[in-house]
C-alpha cells in the first residue's frame, strides 16, 4: 500500500514539475511565475482543487508520442477566493508553450461546463503560444469548443481573463468575450498575428510591445481593462474584483460589513462644483465620498477617461459606477466613451448589480472625426444600455445635463428609478450662449443684446427646476447629503422587480 502512496505522489510531483526546472527558470528570469504559484497566489490558501492532473495529448505526429508532459501545458480546477467557489485554468507556458492541443482544450472545456453548471465565476490565466502546432485542425477544433461555452456562460456567470505572457492566435478569442482583460505591463502581450506576419503582410515593423502590449490595450484599442506593474499585484487586484461580483445571474450581490455609516454627510461635497460653469473638478472626488470607505475598483480607467466606469459598495453592497469626467473633455461624450460606459452599463444588469450614474456632461462631441467614427451608433450603445437595464438606477445630476447627453445618461425617461439633483444642476437643450445665438440669430453682433439674452436664459433653463417641475427630477437634493439619498434610495429599491418584453434577444446597435 505504502509503494501505491508513493507512486501517486511521485506522479504528482512530476506533474507538478511542469517542463522542467530549466524552463521554471526561463519564465522568472522573464519576471513570469508558473502557473501553479500564479493559482496559489489568486486562491485562499490550500483551497485549490485540482483536475486533470495526468491528463496527455494522444497526438502522434512530429514525434510527439515520445514527448508527453502530464497536465498538457494547462492547470484547472476550482477553488475559493474569500471564501467564495471560483473556477480557473491557468496556462502553463513550461510545457509546449503554453500551447492549446486537443486534449488541453478538453481540461479547460471541462471546467467551464462545471463553472457553469454550478454557477461560479470562471478565472483563465493566459500566457501561451497559441494553437498546438503539431496537432492542427484538432487543436483548432479544440478552440472552438472553447469559444462556444464563452458564449454560453456569457451574462450567466462572470468570466475574467489575465494576460501574463505571450496570447496570440486562437488564444486572444476567449478572452476577447469574457467579462473583463487585465494585463501584466512589459510581460504580456495580445495580437492576432504577431510582429512577423504583419511585417511579411504590411511591410510594417514592429515590437511585441508596440502591436499588442498592456499600454496599447489599455488605452488605444480598449481591448484590456486594466494593466498591473507585476503578476502579484495582478493577482491579489483580481482577488478584490471578485469580492464585489456576484456569483452568476441569480446570485444576489455580495453584502460584506462596513463601518462607513449609510448616513454619513460630507459638507465639503457643497462646494464641488466651481463658481464657473467652465471650470473643471474632478468626479473621482464625489465618486470617492459617495461610496463605502472611499473603495472604488475603477474599469478601463486609461481609456476613455472622460467618462469613469467601475465597482464601489454603498452600505456593503455592491453597485456599479457610471460618471461623467468634467476634468477630460469636459466629460462630453464621444464613440469612445460610449462604448466604454454601454459594455458596463450591460455588465452591471446582466449580473443584477445596481447603478449609479453621476452626471456632468456638455454633450456629445461634435465633428467630423467622431461622425466618421459612427458616433451615432456608437452613442446609440450607451443609450440603449441604460434604457434596456432592469436593474435599480440612481441619477444624480452635479451640474451640465445637456441636449441628447441628458436623456442618455439613466435620465427618468429610461426608466432611471430615483433621479436627484444638486441645486447646481443645468439641465437644458444646450448652454446658454449656443442657445440664444439660435434663437436670436438677429441680434448676433449686438453684444449688449446678446448677453442680456443669455442671462435671461441662463435664469429660466439652467437650473435643475424646470425639470424638476416636470417630475423630470424627483428632488433636488443637498450635495451634502448626497451619500444618504443614495443609500436609501438603493434600499428602498432592493425589492424591485421590472421585466423587458420577451424577446429572444435584443438588436443592440453594435
Ligand atoms: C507548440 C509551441 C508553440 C505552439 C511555443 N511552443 N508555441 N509548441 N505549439 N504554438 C513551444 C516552443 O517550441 C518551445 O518549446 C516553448 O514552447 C517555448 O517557446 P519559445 O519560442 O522558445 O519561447 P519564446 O521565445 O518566449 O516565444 C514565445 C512565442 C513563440 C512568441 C509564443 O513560441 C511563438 O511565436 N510561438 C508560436 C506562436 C504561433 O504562431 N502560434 C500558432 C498561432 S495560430 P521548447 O521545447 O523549446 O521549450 C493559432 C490559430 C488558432 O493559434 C485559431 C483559432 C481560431
Amino acid at each position: 500500500m505504502k509503494e501505491i502512496l508513493e507512486s501517486l505522489e511521485a506522479r504528482r510531483e512530476l506533474a507538478r514539475a511542469g517542463g522542467g526546472a530549466a524552463r521554471v527558470a526561463a519564465q522568472h528570469k522573464r519576471g513570469k511565475l508558473t502557473a501553479r504559484e500564479r493559482i496559489e497566489l489568486l486562491l485562499d490558501e490550500g483551497s485549490f482543487e485540482e483536475f486533470d492532473m495526468f491528463v496527455q495529448h494522444r497526438a502522434t505526429d512530429f514525434d510527439m508520442d515520445k514527448s508527453h508532459v502530464p497536465g498538457d501545458g494547462v492547470v484547472t480546477g476550482w477553488g475559493t477566493v474569500n471564501g467564495r467557489t471560483v473556477f480557473l485554468f491557468a496556462k502553463d507556458f513550461t510545457v509546449f508553450g503554453g500551447s492549446l492541443s486537443e486534449t488541453h482544450a478538453q481540461k479547460i472545456t471541462k471546467i467551464q461546463d462545471m463553472a457553469l453548471k454550478n454557477r461560479a465565476p470562471i478565472i483563465g490565466l493566459f500566457d501561451a503560444g497559441g494553437a498546438r502546432i503539431q496537432e492542427g485542425v484538432a487543436a483548432l477544433g479544440g478552440y472552438g469548443e472553447v469559444f462556444q461555452r464563452n458564449v454560453l456562460a456569457s451574462g450567466v456567470i462572470p468570466q475574467i481573463s489575465v494576460i501574463m505572457g505571450p496570447c496570440a492566435g486562437g488564444d486572444v478569442y476567449s478572452p476577447a468575450m469574457t467579462d473583463f482583460i487585465f494585463m501584466v505591463r512589459d510581460t504580456s502581450y495580445m495580437f492576432v498575428t504577431g510582429p512577423d506576419v504583419v511585417k511579411t503582410v504590411t511591410n510594417e515593423s514592429v515590437t511585441a510591445e508596440e502591436l499588442g502590449g498592456a499600454s496599447v490595450h489599455t488605452t488605444k484599442s480598449s481591448i484590456a481593462d486594466k494593466a498591473y506593474d507585476n503578476e502579484v499585484e495582478a493577482l491579489l487586484q483580481m482577488r478584490r474584483l471578485i469580492d464585489f461580483l456576484p456569483e452568476s445571474n441569480t446570485a444576489d450581490v455580495p453584502e460584506i460589513p462596513t463601518f462607513d455609516d449609510g448616513e454619513r454627510m460630507d459638507m465639503s461635497l457643497d462646494t464641488l462644483i466651481p463658481q464657473s460653469a467652465n471650470k473643471p473638478y474632478d468626479m473621482h472626488e464625489l465618486i470617492a465620498k459617495l461610496v463605502d470607505e472611499g473603495d472604488f475598483f475603477e474599469i478601463q480607467e486609461a481609456h476613455a477617461r472622460n467618462i469613469i466606469t467601475g465597482f464601489a459598495r454603498i452600505e456593503g453592497r455592491t453597485v456599479g459606477i457610471v460618471a461623467n469626467q468634467p476634468l477630460v473633455l469636459a466629460g462630453v461624450l464621444d464613440a469612445d466613451a460610449s462604448r466604454k460606459a454601454a459594455r458596463f452599463v450591460r455588465f452591471c444588469d446582466c449580473f443584477s448589480i445596481p447603478i449609479i450614474t453621476l452626471v456632468d456632461v456638455p454633450g456629445f462631441l461634435p465633428g467630423t472625426a467622431q461622425e466618421y467614427g459612427g458616433l451615432i451608433k456608437h452613442g446609440a450603445k450607451l443609450l440603449f444600455a441604460f434604457a434596456e437595464a432592469t436593474v435599480p438606477k440612481v441619477t444624480i445630476i452635479t451640474r451640465k445635463a445637456f441636449g441628447g447627453a441628458y436623456d442618455v445618461m439613466a435620465s427618468k425617461h429610461l426608466r432611471g428609478d430615483v433621479n436627484y439633483a444638486w441645486p447646481t444642476a443645468q439641465i437644458a437643450v444646450m448652454g446658454a450662449k449656443g442657445a440664444v445665438e439660435i434663437i436670436f440669430r438677429a441680434d448676433i453682433g449686438d453684444d449688449d443684446k446678446i448677453a442680456t439674452r443669455a442671462k435671461d436664459y441662463e435664469e429660466r433653463f439652467l437650473s435643475p427646476f424646470v425639470a424638476a417641475e416636470r417630475g423630470y427630477i424627483d428632488e433636488v437634493i443637498m450635495p451634502h447629503a448626497t451619500r444618504r439619498r443614495v443609500a436609501r434610495a438603493l434600499a428602498m429599491l432592493r425589492g424591485k422587480m421590472l421585466e423587458n418584453p420577451w424577446k429572444k434577444h435584443d438588436n443592440i446597435p453594435l
